[in-house]
C-alpha cells in the first residue's frame, strides 16, 4: 500500500480549494463522487498539545445559526481544543463567510488508548455526512474539519461512481469503498495537520502499528445545515439545542470495523 505523507499534502492546490468551495455551496448530489478530491490543509497545531485526560464527546453541539460559539469549561480551557476551532473557524469565515447565519456546528472529541492491529474509529472507507432518505430534499454538504495527535486518517483521491446507488436500498460506504482499490495510494497527513473536507471525501481511520500503541486524541468539527438530533449525541450544557432529540437508528453499519468505534476505552464526557 503506497503512502504519500504530509509533505505532499502541505499545500491546498487552488483547484482543490475550487472543489471544495463547489461542494458546499451546493446541495447534495451523487454525482461529484466521481471528481477526485484530496482534504484541505488549513493549519496546524504548532506550540498547543492535547491536554491527556480529555472526556470524549459525540457530535455535541457548539453553534447555532447567528449565536456564538459555546463550550464546557473541559474543553473551553484546552489551548489545543480552542486552536483547532480557532483556525477552523478562521478558514471557514474565508472560504464561505456566510456560514456563520446559516450553519451548526457540532464538535466530536474522542481519546482512548489504541492497540496494534485496530483502528480508533471508523476503519472501513466512508464519508461523514450522508444525508439518505430522511433529506428528500437535499441540502448543501456537510464539511469536516479533523485533526489527530497519533496516527491521522487515511485519504483516498479515486474517482468513485454513486450514480447508481440507491439511498434507501444500498449501503453506501460498503458500496463506493469497493470501488477503491485494495493497492490505491494513500493520502496521510502529519499529526496535528488540520484537514478540511467534504461530504464527498472517501476516508477511513488507520490500522494502528505497534509504534502508535498510547493515546489517540482525535478532533472533528462538523459545519452542517443538519440538525444532529440523534438521542445519543452529547448534549452541551452550555448552550441548549433549538430542537428536539429521537432515537434515529443509523441508517446502516458503516463497515464491521465501525464496531471497533465504540465509546470502550473513551471517558465520556457528562453534563
Ligand atoms: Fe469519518
Amino acid at each position: 500500500m503506497l503512502k504519500i505523507k504530509g509533505e505532499n499534502m502541505s499545500k491546498s492546490s487552488d483547484i482543490n480549494i475550487q472543489i471544495a468551495l463547489d461542494d458546499i455551496t451546493h446541495k447534495f448530489t451523487p454525482e461529484r463522487f466521481s471528481i477526485s478530491r484530496l482534504p484541505l490543509k488549513v493549519g496546524r497545531l504548532d506550540s498547543h498539545r492535547f491536554g491527556t485526560a480529555l472526556p470524549s464527546c459525540l457530535d455535541m453541539l457548539i453553534y447555532v445559526p447567528g449565536g456564538e460559539i459555546s463550550l464546557p469549561e473541559v474543553y473551553k480551557y484546552d489551548p489545543a481544543i480552542m486552536d483547532v476551532i480557532n483556525q477552523a473557524v478562521a478558514h471557514e469565515d474565508q472560504l464561505m463567510p456566510s456560514w456563520r447565519d446559516t450553519h451548526y456546528i457540532y464538535i466530536t472529541v474522542d481519546q482512548r488508548m489504541i492497540t496494534a492491529g485496530r483502528t480508533h474509529r471508523n476503519g472501513g472507507w466512508h464519508f461523514d455526512g450522508m444525508q439518505g432518505i430522511r433529506y428528500p430534499e437535499k441540502l448543501e454538504v456537510c464539511h469536516q474539519y479533523v485533526v489527530s495527535d497519533n496516527n491521522p486518517t487515511e485519504f483516498s483521491n479515486v474517482v468513485v461512481d454513486a450514480t447508481q446507488l440507491d439511498e434507501a436500498k444500498d449501503n453506501w460506504f460498503v458500496e463506493l469503498g469497493k470501488q477503491v482499490p485494495d493497492d490505491t495510494e494513500l493520502f496521510v497527513p502529519e499529526t496535528y495537520d488540520i484537514m478540511m473536507m467534504t461530504a464527498y471525501q472517501l476516508h477511513r481511520s488507520p490500522v494502528a502499528k505497534p509504534e502508535h500503541e498510547g493515546q489517540r486524541t482525535f478532533i472533528r468539527m462538523d459545519f452542517t445545515k443538519k440538525k444532529f438530533d440523534r438521542i445519543g449525541n452529547t448534549i452541551n450544557p452550555t448552550l441548549p439545542a433549538p430542537f428536539e432529540f429521537y432515537p434515529r437508528p443509523l441508517p446502516f453499519e458503516i463497515s464491521p470495523e465501525a464496531k471497533q468505534s465504540d465509546w470502550k476505552g473513551a471517558s465520556q464526557f457528562k453534563s
